[in-house]
């Protein structure tokens, strides 16, 4: 099937426990059932499949987004729209990404901390809590937030839905869609 379809990447940032897996697989559906090629690069399962050892330091996880964005280049450059789902806590990496790939747009995750202590879905936060784990990103690790992102969303204020149809409405706006 020949496709003439323009790629873009939409990169979710945020803490842990925002909500950014959950949101990664509807816009997946959501996209998949309009037809789209579509790829999510969830950050904790390329980091299981390709280097289940590597930590959490600065260096570390610039590294392994730099390893993302250059898959997310390469997917999207080919018409596949790529769903990043990955903390990327720093604005350096995300900027170096923004660079990289053609199209792009960013949009950021966020939720109160009661609301993240809350939904802890793996039980991280409660580590955090306990002390059983450091740095955190979102309790006490650190976090640099989007001073320009192309969406923000607050997850505790949107339904997945009208998270979803957001994204996609600034998509189109951008001329992605
Ligand atoms: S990063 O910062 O971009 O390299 O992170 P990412 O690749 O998205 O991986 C995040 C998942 O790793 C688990 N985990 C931690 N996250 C943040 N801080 C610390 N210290 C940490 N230790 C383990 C956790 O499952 C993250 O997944 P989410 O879904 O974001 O909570």
């Amino acid at each position: 099937m020949f496709m003439n379809n323009k790629g873009f990447t939409i990169w979710l940032t945020g803490p842990s426990g925002v909500g950014k897996s959950t949101l990664a697989q509807a816009l997946k559906e959501k996209l998949l059932s309009q037809g789209y090629c579509v790829e999510v690069l969830d950050g904790d399962e390329i980091r299981n499949k390709l280097y289940p050892n590597l930590g959490f330091s600065k260096e570390e996880r610039e590294l392994h987004n730099r390893v993302v964005t250059y898959m997310a280049k390469l997917l999207s450059r080919n018409g596949v729209v790529v769903i990043v789902s990955l903390i990327s806590p720093y604005r350096r990496v995300r900027k170096y990404a923004r660079d990289e790939i053609e199209n792009f747009m960013e949009v950021y995750v966020y939720a109160p901390l009661e609301v993240r202590i809350k939904r802890d879905p793996k039980g991280l936060y409660k580590k955090a809590l306990n002390g059983e784990i450091k740095g955190l990103t979102g309790y006490d690790g650190i976090y640099e937030e989007p001073e320009d992102p192309e969406v923000k969303i607050d997850s505790s204020k949107m339904s997945v839905e009208e998270e979803v149809n957001l994204i996609l409405q600034t998509a189109k706006k951008l001329g992605y869609l």
